[in-house]
């Protein structure tokens, strides 16, 4: 019953295993979940505040029937009494947790954890390095809503070199064939994070008209010291508004991992338009992760 399989970035699975996911989260839209975690130990630890990945990762596993332990790292030893994190980790596996999801700030953390706990761990982000469950139901949403994505142009905008959600998300649309854009300044834009296949475009005006879809980012102030460009310079070329909503395509779908900030990335109004997709991608989370933690404990 234990899994061992690992989700720590978007490259440990195949395409074939992802389409297994895809196609079992169809039908998890169409009937209820089997109770296949039913024994199973899940421990969500987020070492950072997450909304929508903490509480979709554990609506998808009460689904399955799993006993779920949510950990506060401010209640952990290592908070306070000196705990290293792999040791935390042993000790997780030790008390009988089958399946670890982890958050962390630091690029790499989760790994250092997966390692230490020898079972399943499955990476909710860490740093601005990966977001693999985010990548799936980025491409699962775009997939449902465009058909086919071989040739596709799909865009996203704004502060791409702290977005671990761009990164792995960026990844997985090239392989399924899109034709990947990531526009913003260039103090967002770090050719050193962004694979190769994707196209670097400055100017989101010009852009518009061209796309399919758009994926619009968050500034992640968090993850830096200072604003690297002026707010209004930012705004005034990257805010989604009025005039660009009418450059984009009738039937082109917005997407938004959230949080988003009104008025920083987005103006209300967009949250008011058809193309507006934010609500399935989020249903579309709590599917995917549903399948996915079904396929790492029954196999594919
Ligand atoms: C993102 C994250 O935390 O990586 N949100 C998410 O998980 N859906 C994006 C962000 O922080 O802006």
């Amino acid at each position: 019953m234990t899994p061992t399989r690992s989700l720590l970035d978007i490259d440990d699975l195949t395409n074939d295993e992802i389409d297994s996911v895809f196609a079992l989260a169809r039908e998890f839209a169409q009937r209820p979940a089997p109770r296949s975690l039913d024994g199973t130990f899940c421990a969500n630890l987020f070492f950072e505040q997450s909304t929508r990945t903490h509480v979709s990762f554990q609506c998808a596993q009460m689904r399955l029937g799993a006993n779920v332990i949510n950990l506060s790292p401010a209640q952990l030893s290592l908070a306070t009494k000196g705990e290293r994190l792999d040791d935390t980790a042993v000790t997780l596996r030790a008390l009988g947790v089958d399946i670890l999801v982890a958050r962390h700030p630091l690029a790499g953390a989760v790994a250092e954890l997966g390692a230490a706990f020898e079972g399943c761990t499955i990476n909710a982000g860490d740093g601005t390095n990966a977001h693999p469950t985010q990548a799936l139901l980025d491409t699962f949403t775009l997939r449902d809503l465009l058909g086919e994505l071989r040739g596709r142009a799909v865009a996203f905008v704004g502060d791409i070199r702290h977005s671990r959600v761009a990164h792995s998300s960026m990844r997985l649309l090239h392989r399924y064939g899109a034709r990947v854009l990531a526009i913003g300044p260039e103090c967002f834009l770090d050719r050193g994070d962004i694979p190769k296949e994707v196209e670097l475009a400055r100017d989101f005006d010009a852009a518009l008209p061209t796309i399919d879809a758009l994926v619009m980012l968050r500034v992640q102030r968090e993850r830096f010291e200072k604003m690297p460009i002026d707010d209004a310079a930012y705004i005034s070329a990257y805010r989604l508004d009025l005039k660009r909503l009418a450059l984009l395509g009738a039937r082109a779908p917005i997407l938004h991992p959230g949080p988003y900030n009104r008025g920083v990335e987005i103006v209300d109004a967009v949250t008011l338009d058809a193309r507006w997709r934010y609500r399935e991608q989020v249903r579309n989370g709590v599917l995917v992760r549903t399948a996915l933690l079904h396929r790492l404990v029954r196999g594919w």
